[in-house]
């Protein structure tokens, strides 16, 4: 069985998760499930980033150690993943050993090869982003990315050779034009490439959390050295390489633009310094606002997704934010949006068309699907359309586009609705002609079909929406290739009037 393996981020433990995070992790899970239906081996890895100097101070202000800290918001993470059904497969901690093992071996992995030296580093450091700024870089003297005061520190640091990796990574990128996705994040690392690398501080002596250097335990390495190098401890570099072996190199490192860099630059060169393959491609998707804002403890409008779970639902929510913005740019969250699409897409389109068949076939058919005996009307438009927008869902979905998938879904979903109305059943019923079956059939089928490409996005509801139309499997371990077809069954349960599966909701 063909392996795939994809990636999140790994969180800050000392932030409490919010829609930034769940994004991430949902893209990730869509893939994963869409994947598995396809009749991969997935591999799907998520963790958390537990050291650095902000959990030091935070934990000393709370007069704990960092690990006690860990320990107790781990949880917050795990928990969410439970809640908005995410399938990860894997788990890594950076406190953990096997981690710790892999850090150190890579770190001296690299020594060795002559690309680590020592040196002085002295910048402006940023402490909330464990991150060095040159002047340049600095906004009116202050942090670029979160606009606080930064540092000026001066350390002792072993630095990485990045400097001799440019040629190398820009030649990956010229032979692969989807290292980096979407293309406007390509570019914008090939320019970043083209204008030349400075080599790059990777330890630190100016706070002790974190994980010695190997060959100088004064020394600490450097958090995104540390934090990157999950992306194999958490597939058992070193103590399992069997299942490294199946699943390396990483078929997609998912992750926000703002760390960019350190995925498509820094990593690959760390790795090719090691001696080890570099990831095959590094997707980095857009940054959500909210109500048009930035979203900022400050201005107090942090989207706690638990909130939004309870009151609009997990699939709703993960569902909204595919369907509203195109994956790899930026988009605004608001309540507004979400309840039209809900009302909308789901509600409305969905909702109805999987209803109101179902009312119609237990009414004009007894419940029972029949096979086709001729066909009319726009029975093989329907078809054949059907077919084509389930290969644009399936080719979109190759390159995470979700947005122009879901699109083709909501067309075949319009077709359907169009196809009712068109071929009004409910005559053909009275004029007793057989017909009806053949668009029974055609609509049986392409509400099944319909349900199982919404399923990496909408798990629970795409089950429901196979329950009502009389399917009694796990849509989850469906066949792409079998179910993407048109097919007769009689193995469905007498289909009967349900409960709408998308309430509508008052804005
Ligand atoms: N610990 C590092 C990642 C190390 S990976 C080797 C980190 N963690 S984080 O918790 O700050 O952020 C993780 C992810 O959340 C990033 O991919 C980031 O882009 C995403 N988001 C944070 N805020 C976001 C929005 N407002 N909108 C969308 N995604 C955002 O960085």
């Amino acid at each position: 069985m063909a392996s795939y393996y994809i990636t999140t981020p790994i969180y800050y433990i000392n932030d409490v998760p919010h829609i930034g995070h769940a994004y991430t992790t949902i893209a990730a899970d869509i893939m994963a499930r869409y994947k598995r239906l396809c009749g991969y081996d997935v591999f799907f890895l998520t963790g958390t980033d537990e050291h650095g100097q902000k959990v030091e101070k935070a934990a000393q202000s709370q007069n704990i150690t960092p690990k006690e800290l860990a320990d107790r918001t781990v949880s917050r993470f795990t928990e969410l993943w439970k809640v908005l059904n995410i399938t990860n497969t894997g788990f890594i901690r950076t406190t953990e050993e096997r981690h710790r093992k892999v850090v150190q071996y890579l770190f001296e992995k690299i020594y060795q090869k002559g690309d680590i030296y020592l040196g002085e580093y002295e910048d402006w450091y940023c402490i909330p982003c464990e991150s060095y700024f040159t002047e340049l870089q600095l906004k009116d003297g202050a942090c670029p990315d979160c606009l606080r005061k930064p540092e000026r520190l001066k350390e002792e640091s072993y630095f990485f050779r990045l400097s001799g990796y440019g040629d190398k990574l820009i030649s990956i990128m010229e032979e692969k034009k989807d290292f980096v996705m979407p293309e406007i994040r390509y570019n914008e690392v090939f320019s970043f490439l083209k204008g030349g690398l400075k080599d790059l501080s990777i330890s630190r002596t100016s706070f002790r959390w974190g994980i010695p250097v190997p060959i100088n335990e004064r020394h600490i390495v450097y958090v995104w050295f540390d934090a990157l190098t999950n992306y194999i401890s958490g597939i058992g570099f070193l103590e399992d390489m069997e299942t490294f072996n199946r699943y390396w190199p990483c078929d997609a490192h998912l992750i926000g633009k703002d760390i960019l860099r350190f995925h498509a630059v820094y990593w690959p060169s760390f790795l090719l310094s090691a001696g080890i393959e570099p990831p095959k491609r590094v997707f980095a998707h857009g940054w959500w606002t909210i109500e048009g804002q930035k979203m900022s403890k400050s201005l107090g409008n942090v989207i706690d997704p638990y909130e939004i779970v309870k009151t609009y639902g997990v699939d709703e929510f993960r569902f909204f934010l595919f369907r509203e913005v195109p994956f790899g740019m930026d988009g605004d969250f608001s309540k507004g949006a979400i309840v039209n699409r809900i009302n909308g897409d789901l509600a409305n389109d969905l909702g109805n068309l999987t209803s109101r068949s179902v009312t119609m076939i237990e009414k004009f058919l007894k419940g029972r699907l029949e096979r086709p005996e001729k066909n009319g009307g726009m029975d093989d438009y329907v078809v054949e359309s059907i077919y084509r927008l389930t290969e644009t869902y399936r080719s979109e979905m190759e390159i995470f586009g979700y947005y122009k998938a879901l699109n083709a879904v909501f067309e075949i979903i319009s077709i359907l609705n169009k196809y009712i109305d068109s071929e009004a059943p409910w005559r053909l019923f009275k004029e007793g002609d057989g017909r009806i079956k053949t668009v029974f059939y055609n609509i049986w089928n392409g509400i099944r079909i319909t349900a199982m490409l919404l399923y990496p996005f909408m798990p629970e509801k795409s089950q429901k929406i196979w329950e009502a139309i009389g399917i009694d499997k796990y849509i989850g371990s469906s066949d792409f290739d079998h179910e993407k077809g048109f097919y007769f069954t009689e193995d469905i349960k007498l289909l009967h009037k349900i409960k709408p599966i998308f309430p509508r909701i008052e804005g």
